[in-house]
């Protein structure tokens, strides 16, 4: 059992200090309105606009700080919470962690990769070899659930090159643009995992003043995020072909439909949820629409 973390009227949230997620991590929250001052160290910054302080730490200690009740929350990939809460439960304890949000970037797999010129059957063709991974539990869950038996050797870093070196035969890695399993001769076969960004908090929810700020924080990451993927879409079709065009629309908001004085065309303009084409652009364009414009979206009160 873990000693009850004492009272506090600060939020602590853990972020990467330096990585793939460390950077969005920070604007994210950035764009929540939270501001700080970084100390000496750069280890602990202290929130100004909010009483919400930022930890800058290791992804892979993200977990245990939140169950430790160091920090409260944590910008981590699912991979690394999933490969902590399954080494709690080998050693027969609760899982303390849930995913609170999904952030939707820091996307990436968690794949086996073979030697490039090898051939792929299927995972049964792992029986009896060695497979190297910073990830042996999730790498253990899944050969039982596939039924082979392969030997994981655990490693802390480089585990592309573990093939090369004699290690391991065949690797089991996070794989994003997949340059790096490239540049080693490797290729990916087979996903064990989808993971992206999240915010883990514990799973029984936050006490004292820490809930609320900790939902006052993610309603506003909340808005940040969907204002960060909407776009407004302007253009000017003929009246004769609105419903044409309008068929063409990306989902989102109901159009707002504007006269052009002097002319039997319309404006048109509508928010959408997500990035537009230019072969979306391109369709609206053979089907009658003219001066197309998208433009990001600053701010939204509605
Ligand atoms: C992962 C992984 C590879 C690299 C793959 O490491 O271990 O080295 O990313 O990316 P690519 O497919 O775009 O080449 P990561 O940057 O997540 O660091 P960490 O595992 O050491 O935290
Ligand atoms: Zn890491």
């Amino acid at each position: 059992m873990t000693p009850p973390a004492p009272a506090r009227d600060r939020l602590r949230v853990a972020i990467q200090k330096s990585g793939r997620l460390a950077e969005p991590a920070r604007d994210l929250l950035a764009a929540a309105g939270l501001t700080w001052r970084e100390s000496r160290d750069r280890l602990f910054c202290y929130g100004e606009s909010l009483p919400v302080d930022l930890l800058l730490v290791r992804d892979d200690d993200i977990p245990g700080l939140i169950t430790a009740g160091v920090c409260d929350l944590g910008v981590v990939g699912r991979n690394v919470m999933q490969e902590y809460e399954l080494g709690r439960e080998s050693a027969g304890h609760e899982p303390v962690l849930s995913e609170w949000r999904q952030l939707g970037w820091g996307r990436c797999r968690l794949d086996i990769a073979i030697p490039e010129d090898q051939e792929w059957t299927g995972p049964a063709q792992l029986a009896g070899l060695r497979v190297a991974t910073t990830y042996p539990r999730l790498l253990e869950r899944w050969l039982r659930d596939q039924q082979v038996e392969a030997q994981v050797v655990p490693l802390s870093g480089s585990v592309e090159i573990a093939p090369r070196l004699g290690q391991a035969d065949v690797v089991c890695d996070l794989v994003s643009t997949g340059g790096t399993l490239r540049a080693n001769q490797l290729k990916p076969v087979t996903t064990l995992l989808h993971s992206e960004a999240v915010i883990a908090g514990p799973a029984a929810g936050l006490e004292d003043s820490r809930g609320e700020l900790a939902e006052l924080l993610l309603g506003r990451m909340d808005g940040a995020l969907r204002l960060k993927e909407t776009r407004l879409l302007m253009l000017r079709a003929p009246r004769a072909g609105l419903p044409e065009v309008t068929a063409l629309l990306p989902e989102g908001g109901e159009p707002t439909v504007l006269s052009v004085d002097g002319t039997d065309e319309v404006s048109l303009q509508v928010l959408c949820h997500s990035a537009v084409s230019w072969q979306r652009l391109e369709e609206l364009k053979r089907a009658g629409a003219s001066h197309l414009m998208v433009l990001p979206v600053e701010g939204m009160l509605v």
